[in-house]
């Protein structure tokens, strides 16, 4: 079985909602499918998201690899698909994961800084800004959240203790009981 990696860069077409936190809902669309059928095909790698641009990293069985790229070149959800590199490998480089996201992207954001760039435009990447990214998804210990750099939040940002719907719920229920102790102070 012989090894490949592949990586290209891509431009969304769909008009990205606006998420609080979390990931955009057409790409959490995209991951879901590609981490049941990266898993069951035994494809590691990674997908990056920002900037309406896509950077995804393969690797794995070759024959598994093409037969995804070219379902996802033919996926309507992103145009003016570019590869990036392309070429065998001689041995796997990721853990066991099928899918991986590097986490809200202080990370990338210094890379693009260390590198002059001014917006996340992954066609225009060298080979070296490849192997960066790349190296920035492999290294990512998270794998929860896909990292998207148009996302402002600061990684040193409180957390968000409740969500807005829980804020309203508290505010009614409050607006409930001073109403009920106004009500119950004029009956006595
Ligand atoms: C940017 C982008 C990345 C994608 N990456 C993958 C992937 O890694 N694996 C995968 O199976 N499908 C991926 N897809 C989805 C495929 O294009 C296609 O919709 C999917 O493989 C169809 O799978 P299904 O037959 O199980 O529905 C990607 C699509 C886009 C737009």
């Amino acid at each position: 079985m012989s090894l490949m990696r592949l990586a290209y860069a891509s431009e969304a077409t769909f008009d990205a909602k606006p998420v609080e936190k979390g990931v955009e809902p057409h790409v959490a669309r995209i991951l879901m499918t590609s981490r049941k059928n990266n898993a069951k095909d035994q494809l590691v790698g990674g997908l990056y998201y920002g900037n309406d641009r896509f950077f995804q990293y393969l690797e794995g069985d070759e024959d598994a690899v093409r037969r995804t790229y070219d379902r996802i070149l033919k996926d309507e959800r992103h145009r003016n698909v570019v590869t990036l590199i392309e070429e065998p490998l001689s041995s796997r480089t990721f853990s066991n994961w099928s899918m991986k996201y590097v986490p809200l992207s202080r990370d990338v954001r210094n890379f693009l800084d260390e590198q002059g760039l001014e917006s996340f435009d992954p066609a225009s990447f060298t080979s070296d800004q490849c192997e960066r990214m790349i190296d920035l998804i492999r290294n990512s210990s998270h794998d929860q959240n896909l990292a998207n750099h148009d996302n402002r939040q600061s990684v040193g940002e409180a957390p968000q203790v409740l969500s807005s719907g829980m804020k309203v719920s508290l505010i009614v229920a409050g607006l409930v009981l001073v109403g009920a102790l106004v009500i119950g102070g004029s009956m006595l």
